[in-house]
This record gives structure tokens, sequence and C-alpha cells, in this order.
């Protein structure tokens, strides 16, 4: 099992979710989060004026899926989320060591749909 990550634009959610929801992903957790990549957050660059570093409003997707639906998931996310410019993201995967559903107890791929 991984957990897929992937920081988007908060524009771009409600696409990325009626795909997922296409391909039988129902399982997600969605926050609103705040951050920078390798532009510190600015948004453009003007000679001769001076930039703080900015934290940019961003969406956190968290998914745990079994391995095998991973390059699908990714497949969608850049599709759905890729507005070809700076800031639109970034997806990473992480091991999952076990998930557990807390009502009936079962576990593993049993307890991730
Ligand atoms: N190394 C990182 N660790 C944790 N979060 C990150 C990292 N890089 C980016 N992020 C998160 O992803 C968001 C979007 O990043 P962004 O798409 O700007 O990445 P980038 O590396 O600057 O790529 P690009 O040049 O395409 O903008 C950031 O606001 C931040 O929340
Ligand atoms: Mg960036």
């Amino acid at each position: 099992m991984k957990k897929v990550e992937a920081i988007i634009r908060p524009e771009q959610f409600p696409n990325l979710r009626s795909k997922l929801e296409e391909v039988g992903i129902n399982g997600l957790t969605v926050s609103e989060v705040a951050g920078c990549g390798q532009q510190g957050g600015k948004q453009g660059v003007f000679r001769g004026t001076a930039y703080e570093i900015r934290l940019l409003p961003k969406v956190k997707v968290e998914m745990v899926v079994e391995e095998e639906h991973v390059d699908e998931i990714c497949k969608i996310i850049q599709s759905t989320c890729s507005t070809n410019t700076v800031g639109d993201g970034k997806i990473f995967i992480l091991p999952i060591e076990n998930v557990i559903r807390i009502r009936t107890g079962e576990t593993g791929n049993e307890a991730i749909l």
C-alpha cells in the first residue's frame, strides 16, 4: 500500500475529484494548506522589486491505495491538475504499513476501499 499525497492548485480540485470518482477512488483526505516551491512563493518577477518569501494557498489531497493503482492515479493528477505553469504542484508517494477500518477491524487492502 502507498499513500499518494498531491499538493495542487485549489481551483483544480473539483475536476480531480470527479475524475477520481470515475475510476472508483472514493477514500481521500483533503486539506487547505499553504506552501512554496522553488520560486519561494513568488508569482511574478519584476526588475528592481524586492520580494519576501510568500506562502501560496494550495490543496493537499491524500489517498491511500493499493500499489498497483499508483501509476494510474498519478497520471490522473497530472492530466487534471497541470496548467503547464509554475506552481502546478507536486506528488509525493509514501509507503504505508497498514490500514485498519475502525468499525470492522479489517486490515490491509480490505480496509482501503
Ligand atoms: N520539497 C517540497 N516539500 C514539501 N512541499 C513542497 C515541496 N515542493 C513543493 N511543495 C508544495 O507544493 C506546492 C507547489 O509547489 P510548486 O508546484 O511551486 O513546486 P516547484 O518545485 O516550485 O515546481 P514549479 O517550478 O513547477 O513551480 C508548494 O506550495 C508546497 O506546498
Ligand atoms: Mg513553484
